[in-house]
């Protein structure tokens, strides 16, 4: 498909603010990382943007640059970290409690990360149960939060000063709830604030803030923040771009490998029984029935998307889906994850596929955090306001127009971002007919 009108993009002149809610074991990963690539201690293996290349025009043609040489994104040496967490820890305290990166790795890293402090955070512990801290902000109403908050957005731009800033949520999972009228319309939402509405969570107080702080929003967790009318309508009015929600790392990311492979053979399904034991403080959050229930939607979506047994009775009528996550301290970061398939074929004779799949989480998740922080600043630079259907690759549960069902299989997914990019570009976008090579 031709397409020779280049997409405006500014410049990415200066340094990128990256500010983060929650600096637990996946922010302290990927801030270590930024800083161990600084100094020659790794490479940013999982991050397109960083290795990934991107073919145009015709195979014969030989033209594949690397993405980050195709569109103009923020340099990782120019990202400017800061956040908030309800603990006092500095980012090297954080890290070495959250066990991902041996000692002596940031042990190399310590003055970089000792560096970062979490400003005080905006807590609820209705929406998040099973853990309290000391470093939260006090008194006043929902709105005196969020003016709190757009103060240490000020704060930071000013004495860091960057030139554009990006949020990204790497809090804990809230718990789940669904809109209510207070969501509806921005009008609704800022009484809402004012007078303290309990349906109005502190992630969605983050975003407010962000939002009417010219700050772009991404949600790394399950729970309901920006999707929805309200905070919609704010992202429009100040065209800023939304992403989310909950990071596509460890089993759904499997299982969106998985699934599209069985169904493009027409392979049915009888049941899909996943589970996971991890030991992690995002464990700890998931053991509480309310916040599981948020992880539960957004793991449990996926299959049903990518499988249409609307369009294939045959196959996927009748199948069995079940996620449990179970909370086991002595594996920390390092989750095991379980899938047993339970698949048929011709004739309908039944087959097993057996997945065990020993992890780490934060290892997995810490380059989502950089691709979505460079081009969501990309896609704000370019113009582009709402939500960023393109970016659902990186996402377990992608928003998505209310018009349209989401799109989970991660083939289509990463068709969708590369072509996104060519569309930027004023490249051709890719069909892949290839019916040119073979007049
Ligand atoms: N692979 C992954 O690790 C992965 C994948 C998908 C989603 N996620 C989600 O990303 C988030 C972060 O995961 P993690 O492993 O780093 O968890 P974590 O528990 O190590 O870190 C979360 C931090 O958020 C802090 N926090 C909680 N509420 C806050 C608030 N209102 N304001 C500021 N800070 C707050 C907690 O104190 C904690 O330090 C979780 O919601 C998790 O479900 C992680």
């Amino acid at each position: 498909m031709a397409n020779n009108d280049k997409v405006q993009i500014a410049p990415a002149e200066g340094k990128l603010g990256v500010l983060i809610p929650g600096m637990g074991a996946v922010t302290t990963t990927f801030i270590a990382g930024l800083e161990a690539f600084k100094r020659g201690l790794g490479k940013p293996i999982g991050s397109l943007t960083q290795l990934g290349t991107i073919r145009l025009g015709k195979r014969s043609e030989n033209r594949t640059p690397a993405i980050k040489d195709f569109v103009p994104l923020a340099r990782m040496e120019d990202l400017v970290v800061g956040g908030w967490d309800i603990f006092e820890d500095n980012a090297f305290e954080a890290a070495t409690k959250a066990g991902v990166l041996e000692p002596a790795l940031l042990g190399q890293l310590k003055e970089p990360l000792s560096a970062i402090k979490p400003m005080t955070a905006v807590f609820d512990h209705e929406f998040v149960k099973r853990i309290n801290g000391p470093n939260v902000k006090g008194g006043g109403s929902k709105m005196d939060y969020a003016h709190m908050v757009m103060d240490d957005i000020r704060q930071f731009q000013k004495k860091t000063g960057v030139s554009r800033t990006v949020m990204i949520w790497c809090g804990s999972t809230e718990v789940f709830h669904l809109p209510a009228p207070v969501h509806a319309t921005l009008k609704d939402f800022e009484a809402g604030l004012v007078n303290n509405d309990p349906e109005i969570s502190p992630s969605q107080i983050y975003a407010y803030a962000a939002l009417k702080s010219g700050v772009s929003y991404a949600n790394g967790a399950p729970h309901m923040t920006t999707d929805m009318p309200a905070l919609l309508e704010l992202a429009r009015n100040m065209n800023l771009p939304v992403s989310g929600k909950d990071y596509k790392s460890g089993q759904t990311f499997m299982k969106t490998l998985i699934a599209p492979g069985l169904k493009s053979r027409m392979l049915g399904l009888n049941g899909w029984f996943s589970t996971n034991i991890l030991g992690n403080r995002d464990g700890e959050v998931l053991d509480d029935p309310g916040s599981f229930k948020s992880k539960e939607v957004s793991k449990s979506s996926a299959l049903e998307y990518i499988l249409q047994k609307n369009l294939y009775p045959d196959l996927y009528e009748k199948y069995y889906h079940k996620v449990r996550i179970e909370y086991y301290p002595p594996r920390g970061d390092a989750k095991e994850g379980w899938d047993n398939i339970d698949i048929f074929g011709w004739l309908g004779y039944p087959m097993q596929i057996k997945i065990n799949f020993l992890c780490r989480d934060s290892i997995l998740a810490a380059p989502l955090v950089l691709d979505l922080v460079l081009f969501m600043d990309l896609a704000q630079r370019a113009g582009m306001r709402g939500i960023q259907e393109w970016l659902s690759f990186y996402f377990k549960a992608p928003m998505h127009a209310a018009e349209v069902y989401p799109e989970h299989d991660i083939f289509i997914q990463l068709m969708k971002l590369k072509n996104t990019l060519r569309w930027m570009g004023g490249e051709d976008l890719i069909t892949h007919l290839g019916l040119e090579y073979y007049d």
